[in-house]
């Protein structure tokens, strides 16, 4: 995805904005990765009103202003031109990161930023700023300086499907920097994560000079907008939406078996299909083509059920023509490895070996849980699809590899900082990078394979809009229906800040960008409004009762394997966790 960085230094002290110039330049060097097809810099300076008690104690000394420095890269995606970020326009800037799927019309030779930038220039206020936001559907995270009110808006979707990170002005580090990644932890900034709930704008134009605490005068022109307490008009993409609170009726039926829809949920599963295909649609059509020949499109792919039923949409709306990727992730993990649960170091096949011994012996290095369903449910999709050629992509990452690309991943998680982040992180990294081998059939060697595909589908979501974690059951148990729903809602307000922004800056790091089918808005407002036995039966065994409307409508789609698979967390199936030792997840890295 395309890289976006803004920064200014709020005091008129050289030195103080000396050490900003040395962190724009490393900045700009992470968003550089993302965004490989262009970049470029902007300086707008704008005049500050003096205070009168400054012109009193200063009177005579420099006019003081405000130097505004706009980043952005692109990666390209959308309409058949090269679009150079940032979008700039007498006097108004805007940096976007992100992607609109709806709400706006965007035809395939257009770009969905320089519309957006036409739209948000030709309005005035606050509110109208975020009804505009309010009406767009698709992952994003922009700023935008409107000129005429000296506003800088800075936002993101409401799910927080793209990363953003903000540095607010301290009196040891006096700048402001919004970015889309960092470069690891530095002494000279502290990121966090803005709340998605809101949008924000500095109001420079009231931005009066005091002089004596800059970073004050800078809280008062900081300005946010709830997305979802303000009266407004537009409101379809507004904010996350409540989970149906309504109660299952007392004589609920069990479901038998995945082989018949019960009548209570035909219509639920026809729909559900219908909005998920349409989300999907709307993430694979128009992808340019760049090298030709070439997949446009690649899923993350580890054969589970999520996974499979995106794919096998996805299938429905490309050319049979056009090859699709399946990235396969495993990792060498020595603690995994047979009869040795201490030890790093591995055999090494002796020099004298076959070829043919050694792939087995790296086919039996990488036989993890991700890889043995991946293979399987590959060869149901070709059942499903003929004509279609899937090339299944065995990325397999030696233990040395992974230690040699910890750093890295490290510094692009931050804030991230758990053992869990990294387990995630490292899995997403090296799946997302996408060098491996490929095989043309079981019978053959495999051969070298990189996947360029810039656009990467993954299935997240569905777990927590339809119940598929373990916890669901555990809430059923101890306070039944209602502790469900009441998991399920914790659950869909947690979205925002769970994981999103450092997925993005992991993938995005290789120039590539990952599209959530689960996460459009429409889909999630569907998923919400169904009451809680629709989606899930907590009676009924893993397997079967959790995500259970999704496993209906894997089965009538004919993906019967796929259908009754049991939920298998990334990190786990791909064996990137617990590299090291045993650590519980939540633990901050050393
Ligand atoms: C923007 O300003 C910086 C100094 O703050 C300068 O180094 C840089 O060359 C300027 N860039 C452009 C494009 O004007
Ligand atoms: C920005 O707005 C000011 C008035 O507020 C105007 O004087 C200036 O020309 C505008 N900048 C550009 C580049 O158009
Ligand atoms: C197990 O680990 C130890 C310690 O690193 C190592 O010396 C040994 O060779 C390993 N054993 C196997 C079977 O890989
Ligand atoms: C919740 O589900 C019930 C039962 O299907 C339905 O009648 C009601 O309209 C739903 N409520 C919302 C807010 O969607």
């Amino acid at each position: 995805m395309c890289g976006i960085f803004v920064s200014a230094c709020i005091s008129s002290d050289k030195s103080s904005c000396a050490q900003l110039e040395e962190i724009q330049a490393v900045l700009k060097d992470q968003n550089a990765q993302r965004g490989p097809d262009a970049q470029n810099t902007v300086n707008f300076s704008i005049p500050l009103d003096k205070s009168a008690k400054e012109t009193l104690l200063v009177s005579g000394s420099k006019e003081r202003e405000l130097v505004l420095q706009f980043y952005g890269s692109e990666l390209r995606l959308r309409g058949s031109r090269q679009v150079i970020q940032p979008h700039l326009r007498d006097g108004d800037i805007l940096c976007w990161n992100g992607e609109i799927f709806d709400g706006l019309q965007i035809e395939a030779d257009e770009n969905d930023g320089s519309k957006l930038f036409d739209m948000l220039c030709s309005l005035e206020t606050p509110q109208q700023i975020l009804d505009a936001l309010s009406s767009i559907e698709g992952p994003y995270a922009m700023a935008f300086f409107h000129n005429r009110s000296k506003h800088l808006y800075f936002a993101q979707d409401p799910l927080g499907r793209r990363s953003l990170l903000i540095h607010l002005p301290r009196s040891k580090s006096p700048y402001f920097l919004l970015s889309s990644v960092s470069a690891g932890t530095h002494p000279g900034y502290v990121f966090e994560e803005p709340s998605t709930s809101s949008i924000f704008y500095l109001d420079i134009g009231s931005w009066r000079v005091q002089k004596y605490d800059i970073v004050d005068d800078f809280n008062r022109v900081l300005k946010s907008l709830p997305r979802g307490l303000t009266p407004t008009t537009a409101t379809e993409f507004k904010i996350i939406p409540n989970v149906n609170r309504t109660l299952p009726p007392d004589d609920i039926t069990l479901a038998a078996s995945l082989d018949i829809v019960p009548e209570y949920l035909r219509s639920s599963t026809d729909e559900f299909i219908k909005q998920l295909d349409r989300s999907v649609k709307l993430r694979v059509q128009n992808i340019p083509q760049l090298a030709s020949g070439k997949p446009k499109l690649a899923v993350l792919f580890s054969g589970g059920i999520d996974s499979t039923i995106i794919t096998y949409l996805a299938h429905r709306h490309l050319p049979l023509s056009e090859p699709i990727d399946l990235l396969n992730v495993a990792f060498e993990n020595p603690r995994k490895i047979k009869g040795n649960v201490t030890g790093v170091s591995r055999k090494r096949p002796a020099k004298d070996k076959t070829l043919e011994v050694l792939h087995n012996d790296d086919f039996k290095r990488y036989k993890v849980p991700d890889r043995m369903t991946g293979m399987d449910e590959v060869e149901e999709l070709r059942r499903l699809c003929p004509g279609r050629i899937w090339n299944f992509v065995e990325v397999n990452v030696p233990y040395e590899v992974c230690q040699s690309a910890r750093a890295t991943v490290e510094a692009l998680m931050v804030p991230g900082r758990t053992v869990m982040d990294l387990s995630l992180a490292l899995a997403l990294y090296f799946a997302s990078r996408g060098q491996g081998q490929i095989r043309k059939s079981s019978d053959f060697g495999p051969t070298p394979y990189t996947s360029e595909a810039r656009v990467l589908l993954n299935g997240l979501g569905s777990d927590e809009l339809l119940g598929g974690y373990g916890r669901h059951r555990t809430a059923f148990e101890t306070g039944q229906w209602l502790a469900v729903i009441n998991e399920l809602q914790l659950e869909l307000d947690r979205i925002p800040t769970r994981n999103l922004g450092r997925d993005d800056r992991v993938i995005s790091s290789h120039g590539k960008e990952t599209r959530h089918p689960f996460l459009s808005l429409s889909l999630v407002s569907f998923l919400a409004s169904l009451p809680i036995h629709v989606k899930m039966d907590p009676r009924l065994p893993p397997g079967f009762g959790d995500k259970m409307l999704l496993r209906f409508a894997c089965r009538q789609l004919g993906l019967v394997e796929a259908s009754s698979r049991k939920k298998r967390a990334m990190q786990f199936g791909s064996h990137s966790a617990r590299m090291d030792g045993e650590r519980r997840g939540d633990v901050a890295l050393e």
